[in-house]
């Protein structure tokens, strides 16, 4: 296990997509602050004070994306005053708001060659840009106090490495984890579904991790590699 820290960086992302092959399994990459930070679907990550932070998985990554899902379960572990739900499969929310974002890459050539699990956590950021203003939160717009990102850093570390041999070893409860602070339990999301926009309830999350939603007329499986959900935040 190696960590690597910058000051300023463009993104840890970007960084470990690059670098990969001079690493190792299991190295963490932090940042304070990011000149070009990624999110999802091409989006900007903004930071202020925030914990920047991707993470290098080279082994057992047969099913990429169930390190969406362990990540989720860790976080929601180590943050766990904070009653953090997850937003299947990417987002953590608090209160409602979205606190923590999740960026899930990868890099194929013959075969997968490794995931980066890139974490983008709210932290100590108090004020958001107008149009996240309901949208967006931080730990210590939740707590008001000072959050020490370095013990927190220490924490999602040590549980993700306890997490991540567990799921190796098959002994990983993380799909129940997120099962009981599921936030979409219940809801109606509409997603894209080869090419098609529908509409469905949540029914909750099957055994390979896969979202279980029913349409008018049918129960479909959303893998989080193929579905898009829209319009979950409360307005
Ligand atoms: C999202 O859109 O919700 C995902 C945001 C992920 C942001 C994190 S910050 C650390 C890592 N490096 C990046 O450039 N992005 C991810």
């Amino acid at each position: 296990m190696k960590i690597i820290k910058f000051d300023v960086i463009d993104s840890t992302n970007t960084y470990l997509k690059t670098n990969y092959d001079n690493f190792d399994n299991l190295t963490f990459v932090v940042a304070n602050h990011q000149t070009n930070g990624k999110g999802r679907l091409g989006r900007t990550w903004i930071d202020e004070d925030d914990l920047l932070l991707s993470i290098l998985v080279k082994e057992n990554i047969e099913r990429p994306t169930d390190y969406s899902l362990l990540i989720g379960a860790v976080l929601v572990k180590v943050l766990k005053k904070y009653s953090p739900k997850i937003k299947w499969p990417n987002d953590i929310i608090i209160n409602d708001k979205k606190c923590i974002g999740i960026l899930l890459e990868g890099v194929t050539k013959e075969k997968q060659e490794c995931v980066i699990i890139g974490v983008g956590i709210n932290v100590n950021t108090t004020v958001f840009p107008k149009d996240l203003l309901f949208k967006a939160t931080s730990l210590k717009n939740e707590s008001k106090e000072e959050i020490n990102k370095e013990s927190l850093l220490k924490s999602i570390i040590n549980e993700f490495i306890n997490e991540y041999n567990n799921y190796v070893n098959n002994k990983s409860d993380y799909l129940n984890i997120i099962r009981n602070n599921f936030y979409l339990d219940g809801k109606e999301i509409s997603f894209l579904y080869n090419n098609k926009e529908e509409k469905g309830i949540v029914k909750g999350i099957d055994d390979m991790g896969n979202l279980i939603a029913k349409t008018d007329n049918q129960l479909l499986y959303l893998n989080s590699g193929e579905v898009t959900l829209n319009n979950i935040y409360k307005k």
